[in-house]
Parts: C-alpha cells; structure tokens; sequence
C-alpha cells in the first residue's frame, strides 16, 4: 500500500457510495486511522480543471472526496437544468485515473428529502445579489443550500473550489464563516486552454466559430488588468471598453466589474486586491471568467 492507502499494484477500483450514511461511515473510518478529508464537490461532466481541484485537494488531506449532483435548484427555469451535460461513466473514469478514495453521488430525493420547495433554503446576504445573482436571480441560494447539504452529509475537514466561479467561492467560504463550520475553504486557481479560455462544462455549447471568438472574455479582463497595473482608476470607462469589445466578438455581455476582490463591493482608494469580473453569453452558452489583480 502507498502511504495514501492505495494499492502499487495496478488499479484500483473507484469506491461510490451514494447515501450520507454511508459517506458519514466511511468519514468515520477515515477519521479513526487519523486522517484528514478534503472535498470537491462537482455537478460532473469533469474536465482538466476539476483534476486540478482533485490534485490540489489531495495536498490538504490523506483522502479525496469527489461529489457528483447536479443541483437543480441552481438552475432557473429557463436554464438548462435538462441540457446540463451528464457523462457518469466518463467522469468515474477520470475519478479512477486520478485516484480519488470515494465518489459520492447522493439522488435528488437524498439531496432534497422533503423536496425542492419546501426544503431549508440559506441566502448569504450581500455577496449573492450583484454580479452573477443580478442576472441569475436565487443561482447563490441554490448553491449555498447544496453545498452546505453536501457539507452536513460529507463532513470534511477542507473543501476545494475553482477560482471561475470567485462570487461562489467567496459565498462559500462566507456561508462557512457565518454558521461556523470547521471546514476549510480552498480557492484553486483557474485552469484555461491554450489560448485562455478557462475550462466550464458548458464550452461544449459553442460552435466552432464560437470557440475560436470566445478566447475573447479571458482578452478583454487581461487588457483590464494591463491597465490597472499601469495605474489606471477609471474603473467604469475600463468596464465599458470591455463591453465594447466583447460585443464586437460577437458576445452579448451580462457584466464587467472590476470590484474588491475581499468582498465584491465598489474598491476604495484602499484597496489593494482587485479582481475583475465579468460574464456574458456566447451563443447557447453563458460564460463566465475573472482575474485577481494586486495594485
Ligand atoms: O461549481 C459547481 O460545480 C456547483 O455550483 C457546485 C459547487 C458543485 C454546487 O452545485
């Protein structure tokens, strides 16, 4: 055995569980041989960049825990909840190769005992209204909820999330704070294609002629940040050029805000971590993408 527990002698299979009982026990086992358990939750259709919150994830914790749920109450109705990718049998492949110790895969009645409309629901007030929740009105509610469910049922020490989506991260680890929750919240940074466009599940939406146009959003944030590293403070001009600009690529932008990276609100003088954001729609796909800028 490896000192992560696993075999050297070729491979092994992926273990799933699909009810928090079985997640608790295994946790419970884990726990007594003292080891710590890192959590990346996931609504599947994996790609490089969940492998990399996988990898990062195992340098936090001896076992890597790997949810699959595609959450339907993040989805409005018209989005696309029924479209949403699903490749289980791809994704636990991927799993296997990278050595993950469980993958779990709770149903929506597990997920969601008493049903979507009556269950418990959380709101992290402030960060969730602007930005993406602007145009995506309850998206952060269904995720608060989900992932604090996902949580209660996994109960690891460290949890993993992408740096694409920065405003989850952000009501994440806020939603952690506020309720007191012993879990750790990693931000792992974002893993782009060759001519930067970060990968999502949904870049399989684009066309050819939109795949080649959407390198773009990552184009746009970096001449931002060109601009604010080179001094430049007139953050609504910045916004507006790079709404300009991604119109011109063909792109029907939701947003760009250049906002304070600690807590999403309008920088002061002060602030010294930016972070640009922006989101806009692409053909059938809406894409989102952001940088971490330090003036
Ligand atoms: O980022 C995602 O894939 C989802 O929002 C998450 C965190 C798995 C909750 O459903």
């Amino acid at each position: 055995m490896t000192a992560a527990g696993r075999n050297d002698g070729g491979p092994v299979p992926l273990r799933e569980v699909s009810t928090p009982a079985e997640a608790r026990a295994w946790r419970s086992e884990r726990r007594e041989a003292g080891e710590r358990i890192a959590f990346v939750p996931t609504m599947g259709n994996l790609h490089r960049g969940h492998l990399s919150l996988v990898r990062l994830a195992r340098e936090y914790a001896e076992r890597v825990v790997v949810s699959i749920f595609v959450n339907p109450t993040q989805f409005a109705e018209d989005e696309d909840y029924g479209a949403y990718p699903r490749t289980p049998e791809d994704d636990r492949e991927l799993l296997r190769e990278a050595g993950v110790d469980l993958l779990f895969t709770p149903s929506a009645e597990t997920v969601y005992p008493f049903g979507e409309t009556a269950a418990t629901r959380l709101h992290v007030p402030g960060l969730s209204e602007d930005l993406c929740g602007r145009f995506r009105p309850g998206h952060f509610d269904g995720v608060a909820t989900v992932v604090c469910r996902l949580f209660c049922m996994v109960m690891p020490d460290v949890a993993v999330f992408g740096q694409k989506d920065y405003q989850q991260f952000l009501i994440i680890r806020r939603m952690t704070r506020d309720l007191s929750m012993p879990i750790g919240i990693v931000l792992a940074p974002t893993v782009r294609e060759d001519d930067g466009l970060a990968f999502s599940s949904r870049n399989r939406y684009l066309s050819e002629a939109e795949r080649r146009a959407a390198p773009e959003l990552h184009g746009a944030l970096g001449e931002i940040r060109e601009s604010l590293l080179t001094g430049d403070r007139d953050y609504a001009a910045l916004e507006e050029r790079a709404l300009a600009r991604l119109a011109v690529a063909g792109f029907e932008p939701d947003y760009v805000g250049v906002r304070d990276a600690r807590d999403l609100r309008a920088p002061s003088a002060q602030t010294r971590e930016l972070v640009v954001l922006a989101a806009a729609r692409l053909g059938r796909a809406r894409l989102i993408d952001n940088l971490l800028v330090r003036v």
